[in-house]
């Protein structure tokens, strides 16, 4: 299996893929790593890996994933072969023109238990709710925002005392150990 990575941001799960790889209990290739933010670090993590990887030029809008955008980034992840597109930490809505080159095929980690607080800082979200648990999700993309059908999910309690990032970092953990899973699933599903 061959996997194209987009990101905006760390890229903590794009690791956590890689190390998966590594530690062969997840069987693929990461083909190409695309992202939005030419300061992200993903892009470094995927130049120290000698993995492809370059720039989507969103056109100057800041959340906007233009159409022109997405036809380009189908064309890219088609031709380097990829099977199976990861979105990590990707910051932008993927719509037709690219979740219709990869039918089936686009999962995304969010970071809550959906279809519980979808959207931005889920996090935050949770522990804005004083909600007692929450957690991560695999999912399918579908046109809706963090809407695609569950791959898999892991809950997180939320502690006495948790700040945002001291929540978020927990939840990271458990994104880190489902998303190869995840892939694992879909692949398998794939061959
Ligand atoms: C993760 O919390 C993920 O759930 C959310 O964005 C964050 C990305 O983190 N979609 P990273 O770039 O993989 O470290």
């Amino acid at each position: 299996m061959r996997l194209g990575i987009l990101g905006s941001g760390s890229g903590s799960n794009f690791q956590a893929l890689l190390d998966a790889i590594d530690a062969g209990s997840l069987s693929a290739d990461v083909a190409l790593v695309l992202s939005d933010n030419p300061q992200a670090f993903i892009l470094e993590r995927a130049k120290r890996r000698g993995i492809p990887h370059g720039l989507i030029d969103c056109g100057g809008f800041r959340t906007k994933f233009p159409d022109e955008a997405q036809t380009e980034t189908a064309a890219r992840l088609l031709g380097a072969g990829v099977d199976i597109v990861c979105l990590a930490g990707f910051m932008r809505l993927v719509k037709r023109p690219l979740l219709d080159a990869f039918p089936g095929r686009i999962l995304n980690i969010h970071p809550a238990l959906l279809p519980a607080f979808p959207g931005v800082e889920a996090w935050k979200q949770a522990l804005a709710a004083g909600v007692a648990e929450t957690g991560c999700t695999v999912h399918y993309v579908d046109e809706g925002m963090d809407t695609g059908p569950v791959i898999l999910q892991a809950r997180v309690p939320v502690l006495a005392g948790d700040t945002p990032e001291s929540l978020h970092a927990r939840i990271q953990v458990e994104e880190h150990r489902i998303y190869p899973e995840a892939v694992k699933i879909v692949a398998k599903g794939l061959a």
